[in-house]
């Protein structure tokens, strides 16, 4: 799939722009601060329904401003799509695809997809567990929307638990019967949770093994550690292993097991990569995993996603780097950098040179 066009109005530091993209590589370059990333951010808006890095919708409006307006313009090998996607003030948030109103944030997957790859996913081995499970379910979600609700019901639910266990705490409670209600519901999510989880990660394993030796003819290995240490992982299982630990969970006054403990186990040539990997292996690692990411979503959706590079070769060796590129060659990306000379330019190669939120015309 491609994005063949993207205008953006009163988004971040862009008053009115339309870009042009090509079907092929776009580098989007010029010096920092200039609105870069806010591109590819805008085009992540329309594939995730939120800003991968914003906490709030209202940052993206522009300064002094009281609405943002962005429109896509994207094709798969079936449809040409039109998107507009609207951003108020007041929080509220409008998205239409060929004028049918996205009424669930989860009905976005089935238009675009995207994978982002920023200076911070290299450290996807080496980071927090957190870091892991972001990758996990940006994927997952962008593929099925039950998994998605699925990970919003679990967090309502979690957070419920975990303020419910603060005040029995205080009461110097043993047990509470609300306590087994929440983790009845915990169960539910999250048995369906780990079993998409788990079916992602043996997927992914195969294309990133695959990948890692062709890069450095290292066995890589990816595994999934759930936080919730059961057999089965139907859900009557998954509820005992909850009730088992509320003595624990109201002395910590927090949830202690659940699939917010979820990680991944990851070791290079037999050894645990976080552990004793060298950076070099690591980056490695962390550069394959991300390129199966793209492969995983191609092969259960049949189209390549969108690649959305920010920032990233300036920070890949060579060898690491001419990888990327021969496995990007004939997809659509977007590539952030300071210099055009960060990849090969071919025929196909659009430079578009950006400055203060503007595009500058003569490199169009
Ligand atoms: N809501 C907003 N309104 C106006 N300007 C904004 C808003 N949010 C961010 N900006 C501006 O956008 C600019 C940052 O844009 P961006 O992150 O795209 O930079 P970049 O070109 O990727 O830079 P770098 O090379 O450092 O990564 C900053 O100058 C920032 O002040
Ligand atoms: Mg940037």
């Amino acid at each position: 799939m491609y994005i063949s066009s993207l205008k953006l109005s009163n988004f971040r530091n862009y008053s009115s722009e339309e870009i042009e993209l090509s079907p092929y590589t776009n580098v989007i370059y010029g010096d920092n601060a200039q609105g870069k990333t806010n591109i590819l951010e805008a085009v992540c808006m329309f594939s995730l329904g939120r800003s991968h890095r914003a906490k709030t919708d209202r940052e993206l409006i522009k300064f002094g401003k009281d609405f943002a307006k962005l429109r896509l313009s994207f094709h798969d090998a079936e449809r040409d799509y039109k998107a507009t996607l609207q951003l108020f003030k007041n929080g509220k948030k409008s998205i239409k695809i060929n004028h049918v109103q996205i009424t669930k944030l989860s009905m976005l997957m089935n238009y675009l997809n995207v994978v982002m790859f920023s200076p911070e996913d290299l450290d996807l081995v080496k980071g927090a567990p957190s870091a892991r499970r972001r990758y996990m379910d940006s994927s997952v979600s962008q593929l099925y929307p039950r998994y998605l609700t699925s990970l919003i019901d679990y967090h309502k639910a979690l957070a419920q638990k975990n303020s419910l266990l603060k005040e029995l705490r205080a009461k110097g409670a043993k047990s509470d019967v609300m306590l087994s209600v929440w983790n009845e519901q915990l169960a539910i999510e999250a048995s369906k949770i780990m079993e998409y989880r788990s079916d992602f990660i043996q997927l992914v394993n195969d294309y990133a093994s695959k990948i890692q030796r062709e890069i450095s003819r290292e066995e890589l290995k990816i595994q999934y550690s759930p936080g919730i240490k059961t057999d089965d992982t139907d859900k009557s299982s998954i509820f005992r292993y909850l009730e088992k630990n509320q003595r624990r969970e109201i002395e910590f006054a927090s949830a202690q097991v659940g699939v917010q403990r979820d990680d991944l186990s990851i070791s290079v040539n037999g050894t645990d990569a976080r552990a004793y990997c060298s950076q070099g292996q690591q980056r490695t690692a962390a550069l394959s995993m991300k390129i199966a990411e793209a492969d995983y979503l191609k092969s259960i959706k049949g189209e390549y996603p969108v690649l959305l590079l920010d920032d990233i070769m300036s920070e890949l060796d060579i060898n690491r780097r001419a990888y990327l590129e021969r496995r990007i060659r004939g997809k659509q990306v977007l590539i952030t950098s300071t210099d055009t000379d960060i990849v090969k330019s071919t025929d196909n190669t659009r430079l578009i040179h950006i400055k203060n939120g503007s595009v500058v015309k003569e490199d169009k």
